[in-house]
């Protein structure tokens, strides 16, 4: 049980790859806050916690585009947890359009919810997660995506915030190292999520998917978590400032 007594937060915790890892991270005895803007999507993760592994898990609503509220969250996390172990960066969320048809609030929206958000949890909830007697092996992990490292088609603003994170995940895991927090990134290919449900009901794009893929198939948000659980983990703990890549082999096709 690697998450056993951990305090572990995990942002979009009510969908897609945010759900299945509160689901991986229950199932090896953490206690996890889940974070999102729709409480009702929480308490059924929540709900599932409870109901598959007999564990209880928390749950704050917050928009983590928005200061305020998660000065909120980082009071609500310090007063009933006083510290925290992991934190995993999870939401995001995008929209289709070329650059020349994107407008300045589409940009700054995306840019928003992928990596200004980041920022803001990051600046405070890793207070909470000071060690400096480096007595535990704490960590962030940021989501990022196949598209920080290439451009998707017609996600110009998510592909740049994308690659944004990622690099302020180096940023990040400099300052944080003498505080004993490894910082790291997972960067998904295409995953069976309610963020590609559209598309993949289009068989030509799952078609266009498989071809472009070495493994020819889509993830699913189990194999992301399994990721994103290791990166949080003491087995990964000589690692902080990477990406881990888990895109079934789209790069190299
Ligand atoms: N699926 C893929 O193929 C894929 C590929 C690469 C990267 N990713 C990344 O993986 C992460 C998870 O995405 P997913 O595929 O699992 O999609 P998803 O099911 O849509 O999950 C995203 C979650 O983020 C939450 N969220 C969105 N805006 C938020 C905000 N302002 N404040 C708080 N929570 C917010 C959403 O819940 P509410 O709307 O209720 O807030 C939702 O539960 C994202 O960062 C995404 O960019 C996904």
């Amino acid at each position: 049980m690697r998450f056993e007594n951990k305090t572990i937060v995990v942002t979009g915790a009510g969908s897609g790859i945010g759900k299945a890892a509160v689901m991986r991270f229950a199932s090896e005895g953490a206690t996890v806050v889940l974070v999102g803007r729709t409480e009702a999507k929480l308490i059924a993760v929540k709900e599932s916690v409870q109901e598959v592994y007999q564990k209880e898990a928390y749950l704050f609503p917050t928009d983590v585009t928005k200061e305020e509220e998660v000065e909120k969250l980082a009071n609500y996390l310090e007063k009933n947890f006083g510290e925290i172990d992991i934190l995993v960066n999870n939401a995001g969320a995008s929209v289709h359009s070329k650059i020349f048809e994107t407008t300045l609030e589409q940009w700054e929206n995306v840019q928003k919810v992928n990596l200004t958000s980041v920022f803001l949890i990051a600046k405070h909830l890793a207070p909470l997660m000071k060690n400096e007697n480096l007595k535990e092996d704490r960590s962030i992990v940021n989501v990022a995506s196949l598209s920080g490292h290439k451009p998707g088609a017609h996600i110009p603003h998510y592909s740049s915030a994308k690659a944004g994170l990622i690099n302020f995940t180096r940023a990040l895991s400099l300052e944080l190292a003498p505080f004993g927090i490894r910082v790291n990134s997972v960067s998904p290919g295409f995953v069976e999520t309610p963020l590609t449900e559209k598309g993949l009901q289009n068989d030509r794009f799952v078609k266009a998917i498989e071809r472009s893929t070495a493994l020819k198939r889509v993830g699913k948000p189990e194999e992301i978590a399994n990721i994103i659980c290791f990166a949080a983990s003491s087995e990964a703990s000589y690692m902080t400032g990477s990406d881990l890549l888990v895109d079934g082999g789209w790069l190299v096709v």
